[in-house]
This record gives C-alpha cells, sequence and structure tokens, in this order.
C-alpha cells in the first residue's frame, strides 16, 4: 500500500517535472533592470573608421537575457543629436502598447538629454527575440539579442544544448546610413546598397581588410550547440550555411516548431531562427565556414556580398599536426540567388510543435475576412525637391510603396496617444480598406498608372476579433519577397501560393491544426499567404515590411484593436515619463 502510494507520488511529480508544469510558488518572476545609454561610438570596419550610434558604445547591441513571466525595465537615456525609440521585437505587449517603441506609433521618440523607462511583463513567450531602434535607419547600428528562457525548472522540448550562442546578422554602410535614407528619400531612387554583411557585427575574411573582423565560433567535438539566430539586415532577406554540418531547425520568432534538419535556412528581416548544431563526434582535420548572402526576388539593385565566420573546433590543434591556420577549410554551398522553390521549400517545412504543453491555438472561426495587396508604386515627382521635374525613381518619379494602395503617411504625433485620449481627429481615419478598392490582376500585366494613395488610415478591430488577412504581393514594379512583421502579436502561417488568391479554392486548403506560429513572414514573391490572429491585445499595432527601405516608402499601417469589457483586456494608461513630440 506504502510503496504503491509511492509511487503515485513519484509519478505525479515526475509528471508536473517532464510536462513542465511546475507549481507556481517554485516559479519566482523577477524584474530585471537594464541600462540603455544611446551615445555615438567610432567603429572601424572594412578599414573604414566612422562615428556611429550605439546603446552603451557596444556594436552589435547589448544582450538582454530573461526569463518567461519576468519583468523589465529598461531605462534608455538619449546623448545623441537624433531622436531614438527602441522597439523589443516579436515581444506581445500585452496591455502595455506604450513600451512598444515604433516612433509616431506607441510613443513620441525620445529627443536629446531625454530618458524614457520601457516597462513591461514577458507573457507566454520563450525563446529568441531581439530590439532594435524603430526609427528612420537608426536600427542599422542599434540593435542586440533578447533571449527568453523558459521558467526555472522548466526544459527545451528538444535536447539540452551545452552551449546557447546568439549569432546576429546585420548590415554595414561606409557611409552614415541616415545619409543613404535622406538622399533616397529625397531624389525619390533607390539607396544605395551596404557594403557589407555581418556576424555578430564582423563581416569576414571575403572582405577588403577584415580578415581580422571575423566570427569564430569555437566548439567542442560530440555536442550539441544551440544557434539563435537573428537577421537584423536592414534590406535582404538571408541564406545561412555550415560547411559540413546540418542544422536542426527548433524555433522560429520564439514559438518552438516540429524539429527538421537542413543544410541551409533561410531568414528574413525581424525574423530570429533557433537551430541545433551537433557537432562532429571526432575532432576533424579541417575547420568551416559559415557563410550568408542574399535571397533576391525584387528588381531593385542589391548587396550582393558574401559574409563568413569560421566553425573552429578548440582542440583541433592538439590532435592535429598542422596549426588551425593551416588547416584544410571547407565551405558551404548556397542556394542560387533568386531560389524562390529553396524558399517555398523551406517555409512549407515549419510546423508548429503543438503539443499539449505547447498548442497551436489556431483561431477555428473568423470574424473578419481582410485582403491587403502588398507591393511597390510610385509618387509623381515633388516640386519642391526637384525644379527640373525629374525624380531617380521609375521614369522620373519618386518610389513609393502601400498595402492596399494607401502608403502610409507618418503622423507627427504618436498616434496611441491620441486614440486613448480620444483625439483622433486630424491625427489618423480609421478607415484603411478591407480589400483593394478597384481590383486588378495582382500578379499579371504591368499597370500604366502606378501612382499609389497616400493617408494616415488605420484597421479598427474589436477586442477578440478573430482575423483572417491575406497578404498578396503585386508585380506592380516587379514582384518581391515582403517579410511583413505585425507587432502586438503571433499569428499562424495558415496557407500560401503562387499568383493571385483564390477565395474559393485556396481556404480549402488551409492548415488549422500545426500552422507556425510567428510574427514576421513572408510574402512569397508572386504569391500570396494567409495568416490568422486573434486580436485580444488592445492597443495600437504597426505592420510594416521588414525590409527597411519599404517601410520608408510607405509599406505599413496599424491597427487600432479597442478595449475588452474586463480590467485585465484594457489597455493600461500611459506611463507618467511618456515622451512628448
Ligand atoms: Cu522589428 Cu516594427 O519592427
Amino acid at each position: 500500500m506504502g510503496v504503491a502510494l509511492l509511487s503515485v507520488i513519484k509519478l505525479f511529480v515526475f509528471s508536473f517535472v517532464t510536462l513542465g508544469l511546475i507549481p507556481q510558488q517554485t516559479l519566482a518572476s523577477i524584474t530585471r533592470h537594464y541600462k540603455f545609454d544611446i551615445q555615438m561610438k567610432n567603429v572601424t570596419r572594412l578599414c573604414h573608421m566612422k562615428s556611429i550610434v550605439t546603446v552603451n558604445g557596444q556594436f552589435p547591441g547589448p544582450r538582454i537575457v530573461a526569463r518567461e513571466g519576468d519583468r523589465l525595465l529598461i531605462r534608455v537615456v538619449n546623448h545623441v543629436q537624433s531622436n531614438i525609440s527602441i522597439h523589443w521585437h516579436g515581444i506581445r505587449q500585452l496591455q502595455t502598447g506604450w513600451a512598444d517603441g515604433p516612433a509616431y506609433i506607441t510613443q513620441c521618440p525620445i529627443q536629446s538629454g531625454n530618458g524614457y523607462v520601457y516597462n513591461f511583463t514577458i507573457i507566454g513567450q520563450r525563446g529568441t527575440l531581439w530590439w532594435h531602434a524603430h526609427i528612420s535607419w537608426l536600427r542599422s547600428t542599434i540593435y542586440g539579442p533578447l533571449i527568453i528562457l523558459p521558467k526555472r525548472g522548466v526544459p527545451y522540448p528538444f535536447t539540452k544544448p551545452y552551449k546557447e550562442v546568439p549569432i546576429i546578422f546585420g548590415e554595414w554602410w561606409n557611409a552614415d546610413p541616415e545619409a543613404v535614407i535622406n538622399q533616397a528619400l529625397q531624389t525619390g531612387g533607390g539607396p544605395n546598397v551596404s557594403d557589407a554583411y555581418t556576424i555578430n557585427g564582423l563581416p569576414g575574411p571575403l572582405y577588403n581588410c577584415s580578415s581580422k573582423d571575423t566570427f569564430k565560433l569555437k566548439v567542442q567535438a560530440g555536442k550539441t550547440y544551440l544557434l539563435r539566430l537573428i537577421n537584423a539586415a536592414l534590406n535582404d532577406e538571408l541564406f545561412f550555411s555550415i560547411a559540413n554540418h546540418t542544422l536542426k531547425v527548433v524555433e522560429t520568432d520564439a514559438v518552438y516548431v516540429k524539429p527538421f534538419e537542413t543544410n541551409t535556412i533561410l531568414i528574413a528581416p525581424g525574423q530570429t531562427t533557433n537551430v541545433l548544431l551537433k557537432t562532429k563526434p571526432n575532432y576533424p582535420n579541417a575547420t568551416f565556414f559559415m557563410t550568408a548572402r542574399p535571397y533576391v526576388t525584387g528588381l531593385g539593385t542589391f548587396d550582393n556580398s558574401t559574409l563568413a565566420g569560421i566553425l573552429e573546433y578548440e582542440t583541433t590543434t592538439l590532435h592535429s599536426t598542422l596549426p588551425m591556420n593551416k588547416l584544410p577549410l571547407h565551405k558551404p554551398i548556397l542556394p542560387v540567388l533568386n531560389d524562390t522553390t529553396f524558399a517555398t521549400k523551406f517555409s512549407n517545412k515549419l510546423r508548429s510543435l503543438n503539443t499539449p504543453q505547447f498548442p497551436a491555438n489556431v483561431p477555428q472561426k473568423v470574424d473578419k475576412r481582410l485582403f491587403f495587396t502588398i507591393g511597390l508604386g510610385t509618387n509623381p515627382c515633388s516640386q519642391q525637391n526637384h525644379n527640373n521635374q525629374t525624380c531617380q525613381g521609375p521614369n522620373g518619379t519618386m518610389f513609393a510603396a502601400s498595402i492596399n494602395n494607401v502608403s502610409f503617411a507618418m503622423p507627427n504625433t504618436a498616434l496611441l496617444q491620441s486614440h486613448f485620449s480620444g483625439q483622433s481627429k486630424g491625427v489618423y481615419s480609421p478607415d484603411f480598406p478591407i480589400s483593394p478598392v478597384t481590383p486588378f490582376n495582382y500578379t499579371g500585366a504591368q499597370l500604366n498608372n502606378t501612382n499609389v494613395g497616400n493617408g494616415t488610415k488605420l484597421m479598427v478591430l474589436p477586442f477578440n476579433t478573430s482575423v483572417e488577412l491575406v497578404l498578396q504581393d503585386t508585380s506592380i514594379l516587379g514582384a518581391e519577397s515582403h517579410p511583413l512583421h505585425l507587432h502586438g502579436f503571433n499569428f499562424f502561417v495558415v496557407g500560401q501560393g503562387f499568383g493571385n488568391f483564390d477565395q474559393d479554392k485556396d481556404p480549402k486548403k488551409f492548415n488549422l491544426i500545426d500552422p507556425v506560429g510567428r510574427n514576421t513572414v513572408g510574402v512569397p514573391s508572386g504569391g500570396w499567404v494567409a495568416i490568422r490572429f486573434l486580436a485580444d491585445n488592445p492597443g495600437v499595432w504597426f505592420m510594416h515590411c521588414h525590409l527597411e527601405i519599404h517601410t520608408s516608402w510607405g509599406l505599413k499601417m496599424a491597427w487600432v484593436v479597442l478595449d475588452g469589457k474586463f480590467p485585465n483586456q484594457k489597455l493600461l494608461p500611459p506611463p507618467l515619463d511618456l515622451p512628448k513630440c
């Protein structure tokens, strides 16, 4: 009897531990304090020294590490001339939209000499996210990892890694990125492309003058490493591979996925991907390149260079007669630049883990069906900039980009404040179109008129609206893959395809069982993607292409999610130190 009871207790404890259902009182959540001083710093890359805007003089910026359930208090103080705001990319910000960060959407920017404390709690999320500046192009140097560990005692749903390594990809300009975007917006043409891609801030040996600026991943044989990959590049989706090693994908955008193995991953700006790297059982007599280069579908010019880091087995030299730099160096083979077949296969492999502990709560009914076209367009050459009436966009116009032909005009006050104080008149209108006003063959023939409309239009959703949104790429000025990012939510990617979305046929093929959950999804080049999300987070939420140049051109919009009935369904009041415009 006693033995039986004991084994029942053991079983009980065992299942609590294995299922991660640890009793609440043992899971003390804590408050973590960080200080971000925005300051200039001289940094040299490609033999080119320049003064860049940084957090605490670090490039890339400091790593934030917290656990699920923790509260973060991050005090940002602006010591530079430019306005600044910081976004915690992928954090849900339940009821705390004031801490989300996009300038003129949820807050006025922090002006020179001022500060602001971002105050939020991480609820129901664990995995790799990141933070970045969210104003103009300052995120080119202001970015870093935001790592959320599971609650104490809760294991990963995969092999416990021997070590974890954040790997953040970036894009480097020898020129000042602020000058690059300002010039592009002035002339109406495409921006100057970057001079290098970087891995943890380092371009690596394939660039001029950069062998000393090489990221080295030193590993031991026979171990499992968790690589937390983040794409912080501005304008390029990237392929990434490590020579002679396979990667097991276990998480994307801080949501666990069904593990699968691949030689190469594709990661768009804004996305994160956790992979397990199992090192070779014995020390190899070799070192290995890990490389990344862009996946390109658009017509514009782009940075066609390749970054490289080196995977080095720590004690290979002890086992080998050759010094490290004499060992053979293996190089991975990456897909060709426009390999959309690879992109499609890769995204089709991504499925939610969907276990009892990590269920995929896909909305099964839909309250609101929306259809948004995504793509480039033009504005007429504006007279104030160009007396001679020629701009450098297509046929003397200025490049623009839009959603449902609305190119988003940034307000000069914060939308969330206008909404909260009930003073939206003259700031925004709540009439974002639910589908294109004039339907056309989105992926077919070219249009004669490529002009976009301009305005600050928002889509209003009652609390808990279940939304199905189809994002349709257009071929106006060339079909192109667009990584769309939604603030404040994770969504499920229920379907995707090429050509024009067919409302009669395509929904029948939607995956409503285990679709991947994300915050940033690639709209396929010349195709569409369908997402579902539950609007359970009151506030104003930005949605935009995470290719920064497209955002600059207006490929962005915002949602207003209204308060629900109950206190925990309402946006909290603004913090007292919220910056003023
Ligand atoms: Cu990662 Cu609105 O941004």
